[in-house]
């Protein structure tokens, strides 16, 4: 079985979607451990009612984000984690952290990559009239939510939607992707070379898997 250790720092609905799609063998690797740089975060009961040692780490105890990073490395590796995921992970990664685990460190962005990298994608995309929202999940590279794309998800936006509307929808269709990239990526058949996002040995294009252009 391959191990997975996840990232994050507040709900973890997205967490739930990969416990659930464990339980039910949707992926077949073991969930080790869940960090949270938030001690509150709710992410954490999910995994300790799921029995997954949640531990969390806090930013202040350390004198810098290096410093930080590599007590969080050595206590995921504790676990030799296959796959890193971040799920609502929301903290800048040093340099250092994201060499160590290239090639397996998955994270999922509220936007239709390359769109609205960084904060507030949902209240970008009402304050611009697009019409469309969407999610997306990448492999982790050194560039902020620059990563290759492996698989996006598209949803409507309607004239009077809110913010918590947009957010909603989208949330909806990442409980779904996510845990099915997982499980591509657990099963082999997902990997990164030349700086892009290849599954089943063919190169996704730069919109992923599935892209309707
Ligand atoms: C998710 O919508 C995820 O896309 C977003 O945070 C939310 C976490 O929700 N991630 C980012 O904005 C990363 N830049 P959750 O804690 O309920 O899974």
């Amino acid at each position: 079985m391959k191990n997975i250790v996840v990232l994050i720092s507040g709900n973890g609905s997205n967490l739930q979607a990969i416990i659930d799609a464990c339980e039910q063998k949707k992926i077949n690797g073991t969930l080790r451990a869940v960090f949270s740089n938030k001690a509150d975060a709710f992410g954490l009961e999910r995994a300790r009612e799921a029995d997954i040692p949640a531990h969390a780490l806090s930013a202040s105890q350390f004198s810098s984000r290096e410093a930080f990073d590599r007590e969080l490395m050595q206590e995921i590796d504790a676990y030799a984690p296959d796959l890193v995921v971040l799920a609502g992970y929301m903290r800048i990664l040093s340099p250092e952290f994201v060499a160590h685990y290239q090639g397996r460190l998955l994270n999922i962005h509220p936007s239709l990559l390359p769109k609205y990298p960084g904060l507030n994608t949902h209240r970008q995309v009402l304050d611009n009239g697009d019409e469309e929202h969407g999610t997306s999940v990448h492999f982790v590279t050194e560039q902020l939510d620059g990563g290759p794309v492996i698989l996006q998800a598209k949803v409507p936006v309607f004239a009077g939607d809110s913010e918590e509307d947009i957010t909603d929808r989208v949330q909806h269709q990442e409980h779904a992707i996510y845990p099915l990239v997982i499980s591509w990526f657990i099963e082999g058949r997902l990997d990164m070379r030349d700086g892009a996002a290849w599954l089943d040995d063919v190169q996704l294009p730069a919109q992923g898997y599935a892209a309707d252009e």
